[in-house]
């Protein structure tokens, strides 16, 4: 049998721990299964059979990236599936986000998965195959209140993984945008801070942070069923496409957002194109 090596960050919780549980079920997958705190993986021990490595892996950390890459290869040979799952959240409005927090973030959520992707196309490239899972999120598509950093961490992951893909292409590596909207995870609760409003304009935005903090794990998605889509999407689907949306909300949401998109460039597509004649 031809056995795949999935490399998943970030599974400690939420996607990265269902995803990781549904993969070392799989008789055709290797797992290298990392997060910052290994101990939290014992929930694997009672799949183990020999083809799964659980690594100390801090995406902020160029060392531990380095390393788990290297024992990947050395454990398993090669690595044909990099999941870059890791990530966190925040909520607060533009003026009253704590910069040193939102800049973290940056550094979790776009220069954690930079430098993952980077370190393992040194393996992918030559082997002349594999794909990049990258965790965006419907709001890397859409954008709301008191998201603003977050949408700036998943638009970014969108416009350097669309760049990517077009350069890796003819080197038979594909790359995966996963656009989530509400997941039953840690995300909303422990894995993002909160500013709360303190100025009195922005007040009307206290509701939603807090709705968003206390409807943690009660939202309309599954990652058990993420999880068996995603493994199903890259292990059977020949045609992957690069953006997948997941959830009925972020699905709807992309459809309203690239349709009242189109409406409007076709709108100014006389006042667009006029840019290119000289000034009179
Ligand atoms: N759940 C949703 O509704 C939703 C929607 C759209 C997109 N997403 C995206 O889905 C991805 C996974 O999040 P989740 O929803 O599964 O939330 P989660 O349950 O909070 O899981 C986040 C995971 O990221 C890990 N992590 C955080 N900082 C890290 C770092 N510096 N290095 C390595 N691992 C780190 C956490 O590890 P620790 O246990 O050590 O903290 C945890 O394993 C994220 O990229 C998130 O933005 C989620």
């Amino acid at each position: 049998m031809n056995k795949k090596t999935w490399l998943v960050t970030g599974t400690s919780t939420g996607f990265g721990k269902s995803l990781a549980t549904y993969l070392a079920q799989q008789e055709n997958v290797n797992l290298v299964a990392t997060a910052r705190n290994i101990q939290k993986l014992s929930y694997l021990d009672q799949f183990d059979h020999g083809q799964i490595e659980k690594l100390t892996l801090d995406v902020t950390n160029e060392n531990d990236i380095n390393n788990a890459v290297n024992n990947a290869k050395v454990k398993f040979d090669t690595i044909d599936v990099l999941v870059n799952n890791a990530g966190i959240g925040y909520f607060g409005t533009f003026e009253e986000s704590n910069i040193a927090d939102a800049r973290y973030m940056f550094e979790v959520n776009v220069w954690g998965l930079v430098n993952m992707s980077r370190a393992v196309l040194k393996i992918m490239r030559p082997q002349k195959s594999g794909t990049i899972v990258n965790f965006s999120s419907i709001g890397g598509l859409a954008s709301f209140p008191t998201l603003s950093f977050y949408h700036g961490t998943k638009y970014a992951v969108e416009g350097i993984s669309e760049s990517l893909a077009e350069e890796v292409k003819d080197l038979n590596i594909k790359i995966l945008l996963i656009e989530p909207s509400g997941f039953r995870t840690d995300w909303a609760g422990r894995s993002s801070k909160k500013a709360l409003p303190s100025i009195s304009d922005y007040q009307q935005f206290a509701e939603f942070i807090e709705g968003n903090e206390n409807g943690a794990h009660h939202e309309a998605g599954d990652p058990d069923k993420a999880a068996q889509i995603i493994y199903d999407q890259v292990t059977n689907n020949s045609d992957l496409p690069l953006r997948l949306p997941l959830g009925k909300y972020s699905s709807d949401t992309a459809i309203q957002k690239y349709q009242s998109s189109l409406k409007s460039f076709k709108e100014l597509h006389k006042l667009s194109i006029s840019a290119d004649t000289p000034k009179q």
